[in-house]
């Protein structure tokens, strides 16, 4: 896809990697507007960046997303871009049943419901633009699943084969679909999980990860891995259980 020119919409595009995205699409000459829950955040990333525009919106709240639609649409009539990346993670111990589910953020609705609906919902604008395209973000989890995440594994393994087939449905409508596919990268993402990893870190900033991805983006590329989930698109069902049992083991 061309990087300049278009008028992207990113979820959850003040912090981490989608900021990151916000900042190289504005950099490359396009239009961007982000949306998360704090409002504040959305006003810091528009003092950096006084082109940002800005909505605060709760993509997993129905009334929210749906007021987003119709003002994106009717304020921003050459949207061409839907990015995809607001997301959370927990870790949740089933050993305990349903109960720690239950007790925090859901990410069903956030990491695969949200992303489905706002597709949905923007598929018929984004059929009458040129250059269209979904930027679906995904996780390296959801092809190696993580035991102490199985419900954002789960969600991002639902992602994966959400692209694969709106990829094959909306290629005639001219709409291309791509999936990035970060590994661990270092940013606000699941605090208590990392801080009970030991403070984990990946040792590799949202900036360093999205300038690869925009290269792969510009190419054409429909799977963008980076690292450790490049390899991925061609890995075995052997080479994944081998992945699965390092990763696990160490956690
Ligand atoms: N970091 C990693 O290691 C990693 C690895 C693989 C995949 N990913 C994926 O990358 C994407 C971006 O995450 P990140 O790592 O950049 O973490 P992050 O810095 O925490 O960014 C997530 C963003 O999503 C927004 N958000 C969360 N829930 C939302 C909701 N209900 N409505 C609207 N916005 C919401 C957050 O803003 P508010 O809280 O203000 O709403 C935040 O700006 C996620 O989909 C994540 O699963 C990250």
């Amino acid at each position: 896809m061309e990087l300049s020119g278009n008028t992207v919409l990113i979820t959850g595009g003040a912090s981490g990697i989608g900021y990151a995205m916000a900042e190289a699409f504005l950099a490359a000459g396009s239009e961007v507007i982000i949306c998360g829950r704090r409002e504040a955040r959305l006003q810091e990333a528009r003092q950096q960046h006084p082109k940002l525009h800005v909505k605060r919106c709760d993509v997993a709240n129905e009334q929210e997303r749906a007021a987003l639609v119709e003002w994106v649409v009717s304020q921003f009539g050459n949207l061409n871009v839907l990015v995809n990346n607001a997301g959370v993670q927990r870790d949740i111990d089933f050993s305990n049943g349903i109960t720690e589910f239950l007790a925090g953020e859901n990410e069903i609705r956030v990491n695969l419901e949200a992303p489905i609906i706002l597709s949905g919902m923007l598929v018929p604008h984004l059929k009458t633009k040129q250059a269209a395209a979904i930027i679906n973000v995904s996780s390296g989890l959801g092809f190696i699943p993580a035991a102490k995440m199985p419900v954002y594994s789960a969600t991002k393994a639902g992602i994966h084969a959400f692209c694969m087939a709106i990829r094959r449905q909306l290629q005639p409508l001219g709409i291309k679909v791509f999936e990035v596919i970060p590994p661990a990268v270092d940013t606000e993402l699941n605090p208590q999980g990392r801080a009970q990893r030991g403070g984990f870190k990946a040792n590799l900033s949202s900036t360093e990860f999205v300038a690869a991805v925009m290269k792969d983006l510009a190419n054409d590329v429909p799977e963008i891995g980076y690292a450790m989930t490049a390899g991925l698109r061609n890995a075995s069902r052997a080479d994944l259980d081998k992945s699965f049992e390092q990763m696990n083991s160490r956690w």
